[in-house]
């Protein structure tokens, strides 16, 4: 997402701080800026598209100054433009700020500033800091800024400067990432290490409810609170391909454990205060509106129509209505019911694939309203659709897409709901009681990644295979499918998702002796009838791995040959759990054979082509 970096010192900013926005690349963006002391007082030059035109607008008219913050944005409040871009500054353009993250409760704030005679000039959340520090100083910057900040909810990292105290950087962390860089007469701030590594291998690492006050010669430390802290100065030793995946060996690992904060993400903001019901505020679609759609088409490619089969049941489950799911390619040429009474959903992780981009246009031509989730503000999906819900999962940059896919099931659970609530079809008790099951989710795929080791060991053994079945009822055939296309776009493994009651008609003819067959068995109304067909293949030499819920072990133990429990979630919350060790299957397997991970033979992030 956003990137941040920081120098205070006494060699030119401008080249640090793009170098490092270059080194925060990864992180994906569509806008950049910077602000910097010269001798005209605190200057900003900012705008969109890549770092390239940031550099270009600079090297006619370079700013000259030893301190400056500098960012790279990812939009999440209003689409990329100069305006929305970072730094922001407040009406009396003393102070400055970047940010990483998102302020909850920005549109409250925002409103108590207009009425106290504030302009605002952006669409973002980030330019309320810059006016609240503004309000709140009386001579000093930390105060102002701890003062500031006991005002926000949500998630945030800051970068601070004021015209009043130019040999003073100021730095928040409230869970978003944020390190300090200490250098000899200089000092770094920075959203992650390879921004700062070429200058300095000495780092302090800001804890939540952490801030940092810098200047050139020193680093005080202390809580957001103003209580003094110590901390060990951090040595890094790695290289700086290692930093940018943060330690992990490929971006797709490091994606599947970035999924506890995506589902924490998604889910942010959007519940009401007390986490009883939903509040998706971004949507256009009134109340009459919603009531008023008496079917629902959900229309995706690859990993994100497979959210979408999930989509199907959480949508029919919680709120009743009748719902297609469809490829997008087929879609669009298959004549399609479509009326203004029809809600089109498009699931996009890139906004871009332009088969979903058709089959929206399509859907619209029909008269169609349509919903986008997409990971990407300012797509093409996002921008034509009626509605969008953005799934804040970060850039995916692996190929294989993984926490782009769980986000996108958090969206569909956030809908589901909310469209239930709208509709009267459940209750109260029982949205709350979904909601804190699905508070609980994120804690509960960490749980799974602390045991990854168990499936490397299963990934190893299926490597060797060059066919193999995935099974599953329901749900679990949902994710069957994700299972499948995962290992198949990675390892190279041949393999097919079956819905487990239809194998006796036709491909158990394909099982033989030591064929690996993968059951998910999580909808334990359906266990029983699972298991049944978990004998068809064992009795044709199939060698049977489970992915159960905890407690069922033992019982399925005797009819599989090995296992994996994942925490106890409710029957429908399950794909968001199941996947997971799927993904780390599919990991495993491709690294066992010694394959490029993150790019896949034959396959595109993004595909713009019919
Ligand atoms: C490509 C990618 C898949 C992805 C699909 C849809 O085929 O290789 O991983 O699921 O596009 O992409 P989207 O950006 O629309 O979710």
């Amino acid at each position: 997402m956003c990137g941040i970096v920081g120098y205070i010192g006494n060699r030119e900013s401008q080249p640090i701080l793009l170098e490092g926005l270059k080194k925060l690349e990864y992180r994906g963006y569509d806008s950049a800026g910077i602000a910097v002391f010269t001798e005209q007082g605190l200057e900003v030059t900012k705008t969109v598209g890549r770092l390239a035109n940031l550099e270009g607008r600079l090297q006619g008219d370079p700013l000259r100054g030893t301190v400056g913050i500098g960012h790279t944005r990812w939009a999440t409040h209003g689409k990329p433009s100069d305006v929305n871009s970072h730094p922001h500054m407040d009406n009396t353009l003393k102070f400055s700020v970047v940010h990483n993250g998102i302020i909850e409760n920005y549109l409250e704030l925002k409103e108590e500033l207009m009425h106290q005679g504030h302009r605002f000039l952006s669409e973002t959340d980030t330019e309320i800091i810059s006016h609240l520090i503004a309000v709140e100083y009386e001579g000093d910057i930390v105060k102002a800024v701890q003062k500031a900040v006991r005002k926000m909810r949500g998630a945030f990292a800051l970068g601070v400067l004021t015209e009043y105290e130019p040999d003073r950087l100021v730095a928040v962390r409230y869970a978003s990432p944020l390190i300090i860089g200490i250098g000899e007469g200089e000092k770094y701030i920075a959203s992650d290490i390879p921004a700062i590594l070429e200058h300095t291998r000495d780092i302090y690492i800001l804890n939540d409810g952490e801030m940092a006050v810098l200047t050139r010669d020193g680093v005080e430390l202390m809580t957001v609170e103003g209580n003094p802290i110590a901390k060990d100065v951090f040595h890094v030793d790695w290289d700086l391909m290692t930093a940018e995946k943060a330690g992990f060996d490929h971006f797709m690992l490091k994606e599947i454990h970035e999924q506890p904060k995506a589902y924490r993400d998604t889910m942010r903001g959007r519940l009401s205060d007390d986490g009883k019901s939903v509040s998706l505020t971004e949507l256009s679609i009134t109340p009459e509106q919603l009531r008023a759609i008496n079917r629902v088409h959900i229309v995706a490619c690859g990993t994100a129509m497979h959210a979408g089969l999930v989509g199907k049941t959480i949508i029919e489950q919680l709120a009743r209505v009748p719902v297609e799911t469809d490829v997008a390619s087929e879609y669009r040429y298959r004549s399609p019911i479509i009326t203004p009474e029809t809600l089109v959903i498009v699931v996009s992780q890139s906004g871009e694939t332009a088969d979903t981009l058709a089959a929206l246009r399509e859907a619209k031509r029909n008269g169609a309203r349509v919903l986008a989730i997409t990971n990407v503000v300012g797509s093409s999906v996002a921008r034509e659709a009626d509605d969008v819900i953005i799934t804040l999962a970060g850039p995916e940059i692996a190929v294989a897409s993984t926490k782009a896919y769980t986000s996108q099931l958090i969206a569909f659970y956030l809908f589901g709901l909310h469209y239930a609530q709208v509709l009267g079809t459940q209750d109260e008790a029982f949205v709350s009681h979904v909601l804190a099951a699905m508070q609980s989710l994120p804690e509960q795929v960490e749980k799974i990644l602390s045991q990854a080791e168990v499936i490397k060991k299963i990934a190893e053994s299926i490597s060797r295979h060059a066919n193999l079945f995935f099974i599953g009822r329901g749900l679990d055939y949902a994710v069957a499918l994700e299972g499948s296309l995962k290992l198949k776009e990675i390892s190279y493994i041949h393999s097919e998702a079956y819905a487990a009651g239809e194998l006796k008609h036709g491909t158990l003819a394909l099982i033989e002796e030591g064929i690996p067959v993968i059951s998910l068995i999580t909808q334990e109304d359906l266990q029983e009838k699972t298991l049944s067909n978990i004998k068809e293949v064992k009795a044709r030499g199939a060698d049977v791995f489970a992915v159960v819920n905890e407690g069922n072990e033992a019982e399925i133990a005797k009819s599989v040959d090995s296992l994996f429990a994942i925490p106890r979630t409710l029957p429908l919350l399950t794909p968001a759990l199941s996947v997971v060790p799927l993904q780390l299957l599919s990991y495993y397997a491709s690294l066992a054979l010694g394959h490029d991970v993150d790019k896949p033979r034959n396959l595109a992030k993004s595909v713009t082509v019919e």
